[in-house]
């Protein structure tokens, strides 16, 4: 059985059924992240300035099953975007969703876009 974050999981965004209006970009801090709300689902967004790019995965780090990720720190490790939980460091990609310390799930990454200064997050339903 599906859980609701893999049900609308997707990094295909041809197969974006839904863009969520998420919230302004003004509510995002630089290099940082936020959390919003979709369904019963909590997402993760950052704005990866450095990058000058965009990301979103789900809230949850499935290590110890915590409410925290939007609050990780943002990096690259050879290139990769990646976030680090702030309870126990564990690293995942923001492309991929990848655990990049391989000693725990992966989690679901979303795609992003921004338009007329608001942040859209897909979802395939
Ligand atoms: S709860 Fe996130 S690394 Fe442990």
């Amino acid at each position: 059985m599906l859980t609701e974050l893999e049900k609308y999981k997707t990094t295909d965004t041809t197969k974006v059924t839904t863009w969520f209006k998420a919230a302004p970009v003004s509510a995002f801090p630089d290099n940082g992240g936020a959390c919003v709300k979709y369904k019963d689902l909590q997402i993760a967004i950052f704005n990866f300035t450095r990058r000058n790019e965009w990301y979103a995965c789900q809230n949850l780090c499935p290590h110890k099953m915590q409410m925290i990720l939007s609050r990780g720190m943002i990096g690259s490790t050879e290139g990769e975007p990646k976030v680090a939980c702030p309870f126990h460091k564990k690293n995942f990609s923001l492309k991929t969703g990848k655990n990049i310390n391989g000693d725990t799930c992966d989690i679901a990454v979303y795609p992003v876009k921004v338009e007329e200064n608001y942040v859209y997050v897909g979802f395939e339903e």
